[in-house]
């Protein structure tokens, strides 16, 4: 059985992800700090696959305890990189804090790699190291834009360290660039708990429906877009966590065609905003609150992806529509809330 290390494996992709890797039959590790999720996702993991993953609270930004970890746990064949800090807005107001928590930590992991061996590496990039698109859909030839923000700027700066070691060492590795990950298992046993007031779409939808929030607000609606709202690419989090499975698969049978790739993690289809409300106002039957308001600075007009090279490389395809995805969402926003 292959042992895969998830960092910020109770967070929102990564206990997916876990969940995924156990499915496919893989022992699983998972280190988190519990700074932006609850210990209580790791029941819900053990209740959906009924194999309870190996769990150690760990701050990766601790370079003892990290080689301590190490040393504990050895034959690890492959790593999944998750945990890092991911709002926009916080990133610039605390600069420092972002790069000491998205590229210390990789730092640390990267030369934990090299003592030990583990040559599969893969990385949570995002569609934001793109910047505003030239043309659409965006393929991973795209140029790299001047990132917006500090969260954004981390992106880029870990994919170039990847890079960088690959080329010197035994390292392989794999960047994902996941577009806007949304939904929840079908279980309704793991989902998405933002912390406070969510900056996402879909949880202040979801959470505005639960009453939580009295509206939504809709960031303009003046772009030039046919319907005013920004576009982006929504992908089902259940389609994300598999795209990591097909990850880890191509670097341990070695065939990467390079040592270092990177992949678009998208549906290929663009959604604009108040497509979204009226999609989920459809699929649950609830009416949403909501109002436009300035445009939010920093968001690009629209984004969404070529996934040619997903497709045919890495033999992974978005299998749910946004539908489905809204409709886990909104089942995992009543079952938290204890809605019926
Ligand atoms: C943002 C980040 C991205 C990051 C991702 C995950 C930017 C430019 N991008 O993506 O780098 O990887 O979050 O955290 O910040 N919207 C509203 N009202 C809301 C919330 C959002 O209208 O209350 C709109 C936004 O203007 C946007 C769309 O919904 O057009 C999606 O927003 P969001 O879910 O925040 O994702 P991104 O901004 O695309």
């Amino acid at each position: 059985m292959k042992r895969i290390l998830v960092t910020g494996g109770l967070g929102y992709i990564g206990s997916h992800t876990v969940v995924a890797l156990q499915k496919a039959g893989y022992e699983v590790l998972i280190i988190d700090n519990l700074s932006n999720t609850s210990i209580d996702v790791l029941q819900g993991i053990t209740e959906i696959t009924n194999i309870p993953p190996t769990f150690e609270r760990l701050d990766l930004r601790v370079k003892n305890d990290v080689t301590s970890f190490f040393e504990r746990y050895n034959n690890i064949d492959g790593i999944i990189h998750f945990a890092a800090s991911k709002a926009v807005g916080e990133s610039v107001e605390n600069p420092l804090l972002y790069y000491e928590n998205n590229v210390t930590t990789l730092i640390h992991l990267l030369q934990e790699c090299k003592v030990h061996g583990i040559s599969n590496f893969i990385f949570s990039s995002s569609c934001t190291v793109y910047g505003e698109p030239d043309s659409l859909p965006i393929d991973e030839e795209a140029p790299i834009k001047k990132a917006i923000s500090p969260y954004g700027n981390t992106k880029q700066i870990s994919e170039e360290i990847i890079s960088d070691v690959c080329n010197v060492s035994n390292l392989n590795a794999i960047a994902l660039r996941y577009f806007n990950p949304v939904g929840a298992h079908p279980s309704g046993l793991i989902g998405e708990l933002p912390v406070g007031i969510p900056q996402n779409l879909v949880p202040y939808i979801t959470q505005t429906a639960a009453g939580v929030r009295k509206e939504l607000s809709i960031f303009g609606n003046d772009y030039p877009t046919p319907d005013g709202s920004c576009i982006r690419d929504y992908i089902h989090v259940v389609d994300l966590a598999d795209a990591h499975v097909k990850a880890i698969e191509r670097l341990i049978r070695a065939e990467n065609s390079t040592k270092f790739r990177v992949f678009n993690v998208g549906t290929g289809m663009g959604k604009s905003v108040l497509e979204i409300v009226s999609a989920f106002e459809r699929v649950t039957g609830e009416t949403l609150n909501y109002k436009i308001v300035d445009r939010r600075p920093g968001d690009v007009v629209a984004v969404y992806a070529d996934t040619k090279k997903a497709n045919d490389e890495l033999r992974w395809k978005a299998q749910h529509d946004i539908d489905a995805a809204l409709a886990s969402a909104w089942a995992w926003e009543k079952k938290v809330r204890g809605i019926d």
